[in-house]
């Protein structure tokens, strides 16, 4: 196959279907950050080696003298007897190096007001706000819960908490007041900071008054956090608490621009980060700091092919999930980038609303979600062609697999048919980005994340752990640590084992299927658990469904991922009613449900739909067997039901929702 300029090669992908192939052009080749493949080659034949020479382009107030420390496995430490300041290296660094005028953020809110600091500002705010923390009490070893929206004063708040060498727990906003607490409690975090509210959709969505319900609730855990902090962002009114809630505006006057950052050890905590696992209990991610930042800013140079001087990059994840941490904080601002900052969502106040903030601020790198990529291509190319984005040189992808259909269409209509693609496969706990294309050298297939990262060295095994062949599939594994891999399951080490290493012994296993091509270029298949992932975000159908039978009137429940063309995957629940129940008419029970969902875990594990049934298929060790009802679920030829303990359950279940 090859397109109007014959630059598309084609490739057989597997069993004769043809993917093409789009190489990367001689122009962008020539200029690219890496353009000589040698680097696989070299880094493969001593990884810790190549990890040390990027480790050494961060600025250690004590150089490491250790790489890697594999003693204890699965605990890894990387560059241990090593000292740094992961947020002067971030900020202080590039001002001492006379970049303080560059732009680090070009903010915009979703009202449409706009803030712009520099390098050296940004510095400035950080350590007023490090000061105000300290006068506080936050100190090294503490953990800061923060539940913000996207506004400058989230990231000052995430390096302020960095620079004392505390740790932050950043919570989605999204996220309800009982996952919140849940998320504190974990953390045992002393301060929360928050901000009244932020704008979303045109309305102001409130944040503090969820803080206080969340601290409000009696869950059996002794509340550890003492101070509130709260940035004035909405105007929303609320309530603030004598001797509890400080604002954030009114406490930083009395506080200047003057603090040494100290060096901490390269394996100090930097972040705890919740995300969802098999069970209901979200995990409590831990990432490092001298590691993980090597990783994140080496990846973002080399995977979007940064050029700090030139580039305006724009992340449009939110700080609340892992790609805001390591590609929107740590990893642009350790590479001194320029960015953007958008608080709101993409459809406010018109669909146009992206487009126009590419063309304002001249964005030359742009990384989001298939998820939003489909929702643009539903809304029609109409919208981004009225729009100047003649400034895009590199897209990214990222969250769940990008199919070649929304490629295509991002390639054409958002990169002009000329800016390489990047699909990045990792996860929150991989912490930076494993498999990927690098844009100067790698011939782009739609849909495929391709490559793992030199250095690296993710594969794809069978069931007892032996690499699959080419044209294969199997699970995706990584062999060897790396350096922002997840270090342990907050206050879990058992879980921690379990969930990644207990498979495979000495192979992280990640918990994606994916095969290899006849290439052996890595496809993801997405989740082989029962990790959900709607728009790129990852949640569990155990957590969903002990929200859902936590309701009165549900008996029993069942949650699957059903595909859906915008989302990804979308919830879907069957549940069983009690049979004495009287307080939920069935009618009702679904819209009950899932406001009750929204409510328990946040509005973004709102079921697409609630299905009451009166049994659900289990196997004869009473086992729920969703997988069937997944096809159920997706009006599909329901699988084979011969392990069913009754196995009548499925034609039931099908004739009540024809019914229904
Ligand atoms: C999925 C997000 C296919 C995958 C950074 C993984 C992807 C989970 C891709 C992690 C991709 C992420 N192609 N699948 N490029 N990127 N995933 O922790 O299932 O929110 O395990 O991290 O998202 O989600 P998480």
């Amino acid at each position: 196959m090859t397109d109007q300029n014959g630059t598309i090669e084609s490739h057989p992908l597997q069993h004769g279907e043809e993917v093409e192939v789009y190489p990367p052009s001689d122009e962008f080749r020539a200029q690219a950050n890496v353009r000589d493949s040698s680097v696989y080659w070299q880094a493969a034949q001593d990884p810790e080696a190549y990890w040390a020479e990027r480790a050494r382009q961060l600025k250690w107030s004590k150089p490491f003298t250790e790489i890697l420390d594999w003693s204890n496995p699965p605990f890894a430490k990387w560059f241990a007897d090593g000292e740094l300041n992961v947020a002067a290296n971030c900020l202080d660094r590039h001002v001492a190096a006379g970049l303080g005028d560059r732009v680090a953020i070009h903010f915009e809110g979703e009202p449409g007001d706009t803030r712009t600091l520099s390098y050296a500002e940004l510095t400035h705010e950080v350590k007023r706000a490090a000061n105000m923390l300290t006068s506080l009490g936050v100190s090294a070893g503490d953990r800061v819960a923060i539940y913000m929206p996207m506004i400058p004063e989230a990231v000052i708040a995430m390096l302020a908490v960095a620079r004392l060498g505390a740790a932050h727990s950043v919570v989605f906003g999204g996220f309800s007041a009982e996952s919140l607490r849940a998320r504190i409690d974990d953390a045992q975090a002393e301060l929360v900071i928050t901000a009244d509210g932020g704008y979303r959709k045109g309305r102001v969505s409130a944040l503090k008054p969820t803080v206080d319900d969340a601290l409000a609730l009696d869950t059996g855990t002794p509340l550890s956090v003492e101070r509130v902090l709260v940035v004035q962002r909405g105007g929303n009114e609320v309530v603030m608490q004598e001797g509890r809630d400080l604002w954030w505006h009114e406490e930083i006057t009395a506080f200047d621009g003057q603090h040494e950052a100290k060096g901490f050890p390269s394996e100090n905590p930097l972040f705890i980060l919740y995300t969802s696992g098999t069970t209901g209990k979200p995990k409590g991610i831990l990432h490092t700091s001298g590691g993980y930042l090597t990783q994140v800013s080496a990846t973002h140079s080399d995977v979007f092919d940064l050029k700090p001087e030139t580039d305006v990059y724009w992340c449009t994840a939110d700080i609340g999930w892992i790609t805001g941490h390591s590609y929107v904080v740590y990893g642009p601002l350790a590479n001194g980038a320029t960015q953007v900052i958008y608080e709101g969502t993409p459809e406010t106040p018109d669909w146009g609303r992206w487009w126009s903030i590419i063309q304002k601020y001249g964005v030359s790198i742009f990384y989001t979600a298939p998820t939003a990529i489909r929702a643009c291509m539903k809304v029609g190319r109409q919208v981004p062609e009225q729009y100047d984005l003649s400034s895009i040189r590199v897209l990214g992808s990222v969250g769940e697999p990008i199919n070649p259909e929304a490629w295509r269409w991002y390639h054409e209509v958002i990169g002009g048919g000329k800016a390489p693609i990047v699909d990045t496969w990792w996860q929150t706990e991989t912490g930076a980005i494993m498999i990927a294309p690098l844009p100067g050298l790698t011939g782009l297939k739609p849909g495929s994340a391709q490559v793992p990262q030199p250095g690296i060295t993710a594969t794809i095994v069978d069931e007892q752990g032996e690499r699959v062949g080419h044209g294969q599939g199997g699970l995706l594994v990584v062999q060897r640590p790396w350096p922002s891999m997840v270090r342990t399951v907050w206050g879990d080490d058992q879980r921690f084992i379990d969930t990644y290493w207990a498979k495979f012994g000495d192979q992280y296993f990640a918990g994606d299927g994916a095969r290899f091509d006849d290439d052996g270029d890595i496809w993801l298949l997405g989740r082989v658990d029962d990790v959900l992932n709607v728009s790129g975000h990852r949640l569990s159908t155990a957590e969903i469904e002990s929200a859902l039978v936590e309701h009165h009137a549900v008996a029993e429940s069942a949650v699957v991922g059903a595909h859906d063309d915008t989302t990804g995957q979308a919830v879907v629940a069957f549940v069983i009613l009690k049979s004495q129940q009287t307080l939920l008419a069935p009618e009702q029970a679904e819209v009950e449900l899932k406001q009750h969902v929204a409510a328990h875990i946040g509005a973004i594990a709102r079921p697409r739909r609630v299905l009451v049934v009166s049994e659900l298929p289990k196997t004869r060790s009473g086992k729920i067997m969703r997988r069937l009802l997944k096809d159920v679920a997706e009006g599909k030829e329901v699988g084979d039901t011969t392990t069913l303990a009754d196995t009548k359950v499925m034609s039931t279940i099908q004739d009540q929702l024809r019914a229904g």
